[in-house]
């Protein structure tokens, strides 16, 4: 149903839910799976490359865009978004 990682310098690479479970609180689950993971190993944040349509996800749950930029993928322009979560004491 959904999948989630996260890199060793604190990249959320990946986040899907399928199509016909979006809207569920999965992928919630899951990043509040990996913020304990990044939590118990020290990181003090969590940063992300967000399409335009997971961003609002992002915000939601704490994250804020820090830029704006345009990526070449199969030859075509998308933008997406840096976002990231701090974790501050
Ligand atoms: C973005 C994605 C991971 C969200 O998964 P999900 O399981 O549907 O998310 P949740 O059900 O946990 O939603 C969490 C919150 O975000 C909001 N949200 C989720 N997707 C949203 C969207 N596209 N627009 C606005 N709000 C959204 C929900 O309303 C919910 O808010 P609430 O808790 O205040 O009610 C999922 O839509 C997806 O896999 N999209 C395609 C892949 C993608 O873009 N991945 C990100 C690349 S890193």
């Amino acid at each position: 149903m959904g999948f989630s990682d996260l890199t060793g310098d604190g990249c959320l690479d990946m986040i899907f839910v399928h199509p016909d479970f979006q809207g569920l609180g999965i992928a919630s689950r899951l990043l509040s799976r990996v913020e304990k993971e990044a939590l118990n190993l020290g990181f003090t944040r969590i940063y992300t490359e967000a399409s335009r349509t997971a961003r609002p996800f992002f915000e939601r749950r704490g994250f804020r865009v820090i830029t704006r930029q345009t990526v070449e993928k199969r030859g075509q322009s998308l933008e997406n978004f840096r976002m990231e979560k701090l974790y501050t004491e």
